[in-house]
Formats: structure tokens, sequence, C-alpha cells
């Protein structure tokens, strides 16, 4: 039970398995790590990656696995109720203040490019795609987000109703609070069941198409499937050794920032995701599979969908080019599909599509954390919840679509909340786990139901190895941000001082925090008043 009485549990194992995946498998998988994998010479790139999966993204996704079932125990699901459990402090529920803006924020822009993908997608369908050449691709992108003016993204004239993005975004809105608005099982657990399969049909359909173009141009035979492969994957090119390419810190930087994001870990939502479980479900081989799932994911299927397709139509100039994972996305992509000799609106259709579906999984996953405090700590129904979290969240993405010059509004939300934050509420967990609540005791919680046996080298991992190798690699970020970007970029310290949209944007993320801590305050009241009443059984 709940603090309002209403039980929500998850209706099978694989279902939990698959919404915890569903979660992770999203935008990052299939747009944001191919263009870092082909940014940094893939084969180099997977190095730092996998180190940050072994020492950062699976000990991490495990102890929010742990803390999620432990508060779960104490009728809590949202992670201000989970906190306080977990330490008994008086500061303790006002960190998930963190935890509840990084989730519901990404939300606000992370809906928006969803919906990009829906249009596309739709777009393909009506045949509506075919243009001629790379420049109308660029200026449908940009018409269509609004990338060159505040607020042009609100303008439908002379684009119809398949050419304006807000209409998809009311849709996928709607799509989303529906689901949410089903609740645990009947909503997210079941669309996750039937859009995960889906998703990976149409991802082995796209795939299949990629790994059988050939040599489209016999005149530029290099161009090839296999050399786009290796473009991909090859750790040494001749653009630089191998040592070389190791030697970017912020290689290692991009890579461990790519698998918090990917694997949805230092969000908040595994946290809550998991304290939905029973006592003694089993979480460690759970966790496990999730992780593994969102890897295959994103390294077998979406490294070797887009950037070999780019590659043989276009080179590796171009792929270099891109000048971000967008362009790469929603420009360079829909040319490739444009040069398909026969199907093009199809696989274009069935690419946009799976984004699609990925992404409705994982922007189900942050709206969750923050329904849960709603309800059990405000006592809120329902209804009432998700009317309320409708509403932040519609005013939170009318201000990224408006501000939509170069996507600046975008862009500072996902540097401030979706990367600063996560770094912070993961260090905080993992500290929370391994010397808050103990390393012996959150393996104990681990193991209990476990059917497998976390290696005990994790207990070191998680104690000392990931809260040093976390905090090195936040600091060389934050310093190269703030205080060395690279050169013709302002910082982002600067950006403050200079950019009204950026300050704006800061202003709401201080707002919608603010929100969030009187939320939490009125939540403490309320838990502490059923603990009086319940005789002083303080947890
Ligand atoms: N984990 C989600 C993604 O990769 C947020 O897009």
């Amino acid at each position: 039970m709940n603090q309002t009485g209403m039980k929500e549990t998850w209706g099978t194992r694989l279902g939990v398995i698959l919404a915890v995946t569903g979660s992770a498998v999203g935008l990052g998988n299939f747009l944001r790590f191919p263009g870092l994998a082909a940014k940094y010479d893939g084969g180099a790139f997977m190095i730092p990656y996998f180190i940050a999966f072994l020492l950062l993204g699976l000990p991490i996704a495990w102890t929010e696995w742990a803390m999620g079932r432990y508060g779960g125990r104490y009728g809590y699901n949202s992670s201000p109720g989970i906190f306080r459990v977990l330490w008994r402090n008086r500061a303790a529920p006002y960190v998930g203040v963190l935890a509840m803006v990084v989730p519901v924020m990404i939300y606000m822009y992370y809906v928006y490019i969803e919906a990009w993908c829906l249009a596309y997608a739709v777009r393909y369908l009506f045949g509506a795609m075919g243009f001629e050449n790379p420049q109308q691709f660029r200026e449908f992108f940009a018409k269509f987000t609004g990338i060159e003016e505040d607020g042009a993204a609100w303008a439908i004239e002379g684009q119809g109703v398949l050419g304006s993005g807000v209409f998809f975004l009311v849709l996928c809105f709607v799509l989303n609070f529906v689901l949410i608005y089903r609740g645990l099982s009947k909503g997210i657990e079941w669309f996750c069941s039937w859009a995960m399969p889906a998703l990976l049909v149409c991802a082995v359909i796209v795939l299949i198409r990629v790994l059988t173009l050939g040599t489209p141009d016999p005149q530029r035979p290099e161009l090839n499937v296999l050399d786009g492969l290796g473009y991909m994957w090859n750790p040494a090119t001749e653009r630089l050794g191998f040592l070389e390419s190791l030697r970017k810190p912020e290689m290692w930087m991009e890579a461990a920032g790519q698998i918090f994001f990917s694997l949805s870990v230092g969000f908040g939502i595994i946290i809550t995701y998991a304290s939905y479980l029973k006592s003694d479900d089993d979480i460690a081989l759970s966790g496990l599979t999730a992780c593994a799932g969102n890897e295959f994911c994103e390294v077998a299927l979406g490294g070797l969908m887009i950037v070999p397709a780019a590659f043989v139509f276009f080179g590796h100039e171009t792929l270099q080019a891109s000048e971000s994972t967008f362009a790469l996305g929603f420009v360079t992509l829909p040319n490739v599909f444009g040069k398909l000799p026969a199907g093009g609106d199809l696989i274009g259709f069935l690419f946009f599509f799976l984004l699609f579906l990925a992404a409705v999984t994982s922007s189900l996953s942050m709206l969750q954390p923050a329904i849960a405090l709603l309800e059990e700590g405000l006592g809120l129904r329902r209804r009432a919840s998700v009317a309320m979290l409708g509403f932040i969240t519609a005013v939170g993405s009318a201000f990224v679509v408006y501000f939509s010059k170069d996507l600046a509004a975008l862009d500072t939300i996902d540097f401030w909340v979706g990367t600063f934050g996560i770094y912070v509420l993961a260090l905080f967990q993992v500290i929370l786990f391994g010397w808050i609540l103990g390393v012996d005791r959150g393996f104990e919680e681990l193991d209990r139901g476990a059917e497998i046996r976390v290696p005990r080298i994790f207990k070191f991992i998680i104690k000392y190895v990931s809260p040093a190798y976390l905090l090195a690699v936040f600091l060389a970020w934050a310093y190269q941000s703030l205080f060395a970007p690279p050169a013709g970029k302002p910082s982002r310290l600067q950006a403050i001082v200079e950019n009204r949209t950026v300050q704006l944007s800061i202003g709401m993320i201080l707002l919608v925090s603010a929100l969030f801590a009187l939320l939490i305050a009125q939540s403490v009241q309320r838990w502490r008043a059923t603990e009086r009443a319940a005789g002083g059984d303080k947890p």
C-alpha cells in the first residue's frame, strides 16, 4: 500500500523489465550514441564508453533498483520519500527536488523531439518528405523547429498541419498523459510490452536495408557499407592514432554522460519504478537484463544503422561536418532515405516510427516520479495529479517551443538539467547507497530474491571507484564547459551573462525547483502527521 492507500504494482516480471528497458532505450540510443561514436572514431570511443558502463552505469543502476525496492517496502514510491527512509536527515527529502526536476524538465524538451519523430514518421507515411536536395531538407527542419527565430515554430501558415511541430507536440502530450492516467500496469507496462517488440522489428528491417546497401555509386567504390562500418568501428584510423584518440579528455566525459543519459541512470526514474516491486522480487538479474537490453539496442542496432547509411551516400566528410546530432538525424538521414533506389519512404517511416516508440517509452518514465510524489505526498487522486503535472509540463514545453532560436532553451535545459543535474543526482545516489545506507546493507537488499549473485567486486566499485570516477569526470566536464569552452564558443557562464533565453531558461529551472521544494515541504508535513498519528513510527 502506498501513502494514499492505493496499491500499484507491476503486472509481470517481464513487464517491469520491458518498462525499465523502455525508459532506457530512447533517442539517446538511436541519435545521440551514433553521433558521438562517429565524432570520436567509433572504436576508440567504445573504450571509455564500456569503462563508464562497468564503473558507473551498471553499478549505479543496481543501487537505484535496490534503493527503490527498499523504499517501496516502507510504502514510498517517490524519491523524496525514499531518500527520507534511507537517510534520516531533515535535508534528505529535499535532495529529492533534483530527482523531480531532472525527469520533469527533461520531459519538457524530450517530448518536443519525440513530436519531431512522430511528424517525420507521419510525413513519410503520407509521402510528404519528397525533398530534392540537402538544402531543402535543411530548410524544412529549420522552419519546422523554428531554429531561425523565436516563436517561429508556432506558425502553421504555408506548411499545413503536417508541418506544425506544435500539432504533433499536442498529440504526444495527449498520448503520454492518457497512458500515465491509466496507471503503472495498464498504462506504462501495457504500452512498453508491445512498443518494445514493435520497435525491435522496425529496427531490424531498417538495419537489413542499411547492411544490404552495398556500393550505391559505382563511381565511388570507396563509399560502401563495409567501409561505413569500418569508419564507425575501427579504433585506429588514418586520421588519428588509437592512443592519441584515447588522450582526449572530452571523449571520456561525453562517454560517461552518454552512459547516464542512455541508461536513464541519475534520472530518479529507476528508483521509482523499482519501488513498485514486491520486496523479494529479483532486482539483480532484472537490473542487468535492462542494462544489457539497452546496450544491445544502442550498440548493435543504433550503432549499425545511421552512420554506415550516411557514409555510403555522403562519405565521412559530411558526417564530420554534421553540426549536431539533430542535423545528422533530421537532415542527413532523410537525405539518405531520399536516395534509396526503392522503398525510401517506407524505410524513412519505419526509422522515425521506431524513434517515436523509443521516445514514448522513455518520456512516460519521466512523468511517473512526479506523479508518485503528487499522489503519495499530497494525497492527490490520479485525475488531479495528472492534471497538475500536465499543466506544469505544458508550460515548460511551450517555453521550449517558443524560445526556439538556435534551440537555445532546449540546449540550456539539456545542459543544466540533462547533464549537470544528472551528474549531481547520480553522485548523491551512489554516496547514499555506498556510504549512508552502507554498502553491506545495500548488498543485502540487492541479494534478496536475486537470481544472480552480483560479483562482490562491485561493493568496492560502488563504494570507492564509482564516486571517485564520477566526481573526476564531473569536475573536468564542469571546468571545461564553464571556463574553457571549445574555440569560438562562449562558455556556459558567459552565455548566462549574454543571452536572454539562457537567463530565462535558468529562471525556469529555478522556478520549477522552487515549486517542487514547496510540494516536498508539504509532503513532509503530511508524512510526519501520519507518523505521529500512527504512534511515532518514523521510518
Ligand atoms: N534513456 C533515454 C534515452 O536514451 C532518456 O533517450
